[in-house]
């Protein structure tokens, strides 16, 4: 199946990879740049395209750096190193306008601010670390073996080091666990979440030894087993929460709740979904997959009333909590998975909703649903998937609502990631 050839990279695509044609088909490269001639090998060929890897770079794209860790390429983590960070950023503007177009049936999509992250390393807060036979670090791109790695420079300054404290911990416990998550707050402090097996021996650390290995400031660490869909929680030791400020807002995040991972651009985030409440007297704003209620607070500060609907338990009770020490009575919120929450948006037949689902996006129900709200006037739709939002925006279209302008606001530097902040309204 094996075979080289020659190819010019024409532009990149969502997931990360090089488009180049070969005889019109399409031919798709991981770590490549617009504008690179490279010589290919054929990995797999499928209906319409094949997949390749490059054997060696003919002619560099004048768009290339040295990448600045030693492990991209091989290690799963990053995609675009070898991109100027600024360059990074208006591909991922192109691919969003693509998805727009083609995806989302807008002819001229208005995207009408680009916002690049402050920094772009050590901006994430926290790492699901995997382990397998000794080895700590992240998966290799499209395959579940682990890549060992000492540093990443992706994350904070206090925990971008931890891996050989991680390596030394491994000998401390008697069963290989299968991931470290770890969470470093705004004011460095540390939870640290150990993920084993269905089956695996008891242990217990003091967590003032434990700190002690990790060098870092661990306020409490969690022993959990591999469930179904997320680790079950066994036994914690110490604090299960830290906290983070930002601006005006304070915000619990529990070890088992979601919190936005660059803490550069969180403010930024907050500042444009909650603009447009502060720029229209909204009466009453919703809030689905509202998490610890990161939008629904600083929302809520705006508008008469406010809920939030969050399938997590534990992001539900940090959320519940929050409106408490944010000094906000007019804000409630609600565990339900979304689909089940609809009749609890019906019932408070908001005129602003804010929706921030997981990559796989809404469905037509929700959408359907959704769109028959009689007081409903904006939607802000804050996704990390270009694809699934495009569908999603061409979905709520057939239900009379149109997307008027969109943001992109990178929160994910080093990756293909994109994260966009879309504001749609009702047109009939
Ligand atoms: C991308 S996060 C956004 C959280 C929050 N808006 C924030 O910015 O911190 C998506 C959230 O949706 C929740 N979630 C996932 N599936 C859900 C569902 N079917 N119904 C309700 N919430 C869900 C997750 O627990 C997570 O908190």
């Amino acid at each position: 199946m094996e075979k080289s050839f020659k190819l010019k990279i024409e532009k990149l695509v969502y997931g990360g990879r090089g488009l180049g044609r070969i005889n019109g088909r399409a031919v798709f490269v991981p770590f490549t740049a617009p504008e690179d001639v490279v010589l290919v090998e054929e990995r797999s060929r499928k209906s319409g395209y094949s997949e390749a890897e490059v054997v060696k770079i003919l002619k560099r794209s004048p768009y290339r750096v040295k990448p600045k860790c030693p492990y991209f390429g091989k290690c799963g983590g990053c995609d675009w190193q070898h991109i100027p960070y600024e360059k990074q950023v208006e591909f991922k503007r192109d691919i969003l306008e693509e998805n727009l177009q083609k995806i989302g049936k807008i002819k001229k999509p208005n995207i009408d601010e680009v916002i690049p992250s402050p920094s772009s390393w050590n901006y994430r807060n926290r790492a699901q670390i995997k382990v397998k036979k000794g080895k700590v670090g992240f998966f290799e791109k499209n395959s579940h073996q682990v890549v060992d790695i000492d540093s990443c420079p992706l994350l904070k300054e206090d925990i971008s080091g931890i891996f050989p404290r991680l390596k030394k911990l491994l000998r401390e416990i008697p069963t290989e666990p299968l991931e470290f998550h770890v969470y470093s707050s705004g004011k460095d402090e540390v939870l640290l979440k150990i993920i084993f097996p269905k089956r695996f021996k008891r242990f217990e650390i003091p967590l003032s030894k434990l700190k002690g290995i990790l060098g870092v400031n661990l306020v409490g660490y969690g022993i959990y087993r591999q469930g179904d869909v997320f680790p079950e929680r066994i036994r914690f030791f110490g604090r299960d929460f830290t906290y983070e400020t930002v601006g005006r807002f304070k915000f619990r995040i529990s070890a088992d709740s979601f919190f936005q991972v660059n803490r550069f651009q969180v403010k930024n985030l907050i500042d444009k979904v909650s603009q447009v409440a502060k720029e229209y007297q909204y009466m009453l704003a919703g809030d689905l997959y509202c998490g610890v209620g990161t939008f629904t607070i600083p929302v809520g500060s705006y508008v008469h009333r406010a809920f939030g609907i969050e399938s997590n338990f534990s992001a539900v009770s940090d959320a519940l909590y929050n409106k408490d020490i944010n000094g906000l009575r007019n804000v409630t919120f609600f565990c339900r998975e979304t689909e089940e929450g609809l009749e609890i948006v019906k019932e408070y037949n908001p005129d602003l909703l804010i929706i921030d689902p997981p990559r796989s996006g809404l469905n037509e129900r929700i959408i359907r649903e959704i769109s028959k709200l009689t007081r409903l006037k904006k939607i802000v739709y804050v996704s990390c998937n270009p694809s699934t939002l495009a569908r999603d925006i061409a979905t709520f279209y057939r239900h009379g609502i149109s997307m008027e302008r969109a943001k992109l606001i990178d929160m994910f530097p080093q990756t293909y990631h994109v994260e966009t902040i879309a504001y749609l309204r009702k047109v009939r």
